[in-house]
């Protein structure tokens, strides 16, 4: 197997194909610490692309409730049980991933160390929903960060990553990684249903048609995308946690491009599982609330100063942060730049131009507590 280069492992590793990048990479960024599970995104997704016949089970856009919940069932945890406790070397900066990736971990004769769900572990999109992490009655309550008790919501899409696991197993190289913006994408009429993607991708986010005969998975709607144009689950998202944009690898980031910024500049948010090996491209900002070692092997050797970083925010110290979250759905055209003017956070789209300008902080108008006109007292007056 050729080696290529993982920025997220800070180390060469072992992939089935020479390293090609390519010439532009989308990618998202998801603050857990704003999503509520409204499923909005969900359905966005399965209203636009999964509601066909052998669809039914499809979700190319979940949210699951952790530490409990998954889809399919244990996903994660059967990753983390075939790779072991994650070895990270504190002594290099950034920390060096030594333990093996799922490329480098594979059982003979196959590419990917990797399983094919069970029908039933799809069975239960909901298992684990709101369920904490411990019993609440046998804590002492309080108000401290990390609590003792916690949950918090994960969503997830395709990663689109960089080293693909799916298009590295499939022996039909059906599998493509679109070179002007990074996408993976499945080619149907390619596609024979050997379904070696569905047991190689990590996340399990390819999913086989009973009725087509195919697998299939998020296209992180490209048809949008090439306007200029955010996917519909990021389009939809209510509680506005995701950014949409391009990444570049760390010795190019641009600290005016908002993902940059939030991955490279200020590495508040990071890659879910980095050591799979697959360097994904959808970045998530860390629970704050969370139990920090949980935190450590969901999100790699950065998440306590990613935590950190986000009490920065919230302390005020960090308005540019503050500026690049608020353009979080606060527009549906990719962003190429961002920008801090005065009190307002300003988005530029791909070609430069001006897309979005919102305020640091909303003008608070407040009311008489007494209505003159109507002869009622006012419950809220801001
Ligand atoms: Fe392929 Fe899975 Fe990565 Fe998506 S998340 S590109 S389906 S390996
Ligand atoms: Fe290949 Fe997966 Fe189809 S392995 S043949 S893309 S089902």
């Amino acid at each position: 197997m050729p080696d290529v280069y993982n920025w997220q492992l800070n180390r060469a590793m072992a992939y089935e194909y020479e390293d090609s990048r390519p010439t532009r990479q989308v990618s998202a960024v998801f603050d857990i610490n704003k999503c509520i599970a409204c499923q909005t995104c969900t359905m966005a997704c399965k209203t636009t692309w999964t509601s066909g016949k052998g669809q039914e089970y499809m979700f190319w856009n979940s949210v699951e409730t952790k530490p409990w919940g998954s889809y399919p069932l244990g996903w994660d945890v059967k990753n983390l049980e075939m790779l072991g406790p994650a070895a990270w070397d504190y002594a290099t900066d950034p920390p060096t991933y030594r333990g093996k990736t799922l490329f480098e971990k594979t059982p003979d004769g196959e590419r990917v160390a990797g399983y094919l769900p069970d029908e039933l572990d799809y069975a239960h999109p909901n298992h684990g929903e709101d369920e904490t992490s411990g019993n609440i009655e046998d804590t002492p309550y309080y108000l401290s960060l990390p609590h003792a008790i916690w949950t918090f919501y994960l969503a997830r899409i395709c990663m689109h990553c960089t080293y693909p696991a799916c298009l590295a197993a499939c022996p039909r190289k059906a599998i493509y990684k679109r070179k002007e913006d990074g996408i993976v994408l499945i080619d149907q009429e390619r596609c024979r249903g050997y379904r070696e993607c569905v047991r190689a991708c990590p996340y399990k986010r390819t999913f086989y048609n009973h009725v087509t005969r195919v697998s299939e998975k998020c296209i992180f709607c490209y048809p949008a995308v090439e306007q200029g144009i955010w996917p519909r689950c990021m389009r939809n998202c209510i509680g506005k946690i995701r950014i949409v944009g391009y990444v570049h690898p760390p010795a190019l980031s641009d600290p005016r491009n908002p993902i940059d910024f939030l991955v490279h500049e200020k590495k508040l948010a990071l890659p879910l599982y980095p050591q799979y090996g697959l360097e994904p491209n959808i970045y998530y900002i860390p629970p704050i609330h969370v139990d920090s070692t949980f935190n450590r092997q969901m999100f790699g050797p950065k998440a306590a100063q990613a935590v950190q970083m986000y009490g920065r925010i919230r302390a005020g110290l960090e308005p540019e942060l503050q500026a690049v979250l608020l353009l979080c759905v606060s527009t549906d055209k990719i962003l190429g730049r961002f920008d801090l003017q005065g009190d307002e956070a300003v988005g530029y789209d791909m070609s430069g131009v001006e897309v979005v300008r919102v305020p640091l902080q909303e003008p608070a108008v407040v009311r008489e507590p007494y209505d003159d006109q109507l002869r009622v007292y006012r419950h809220n007056i801001t």
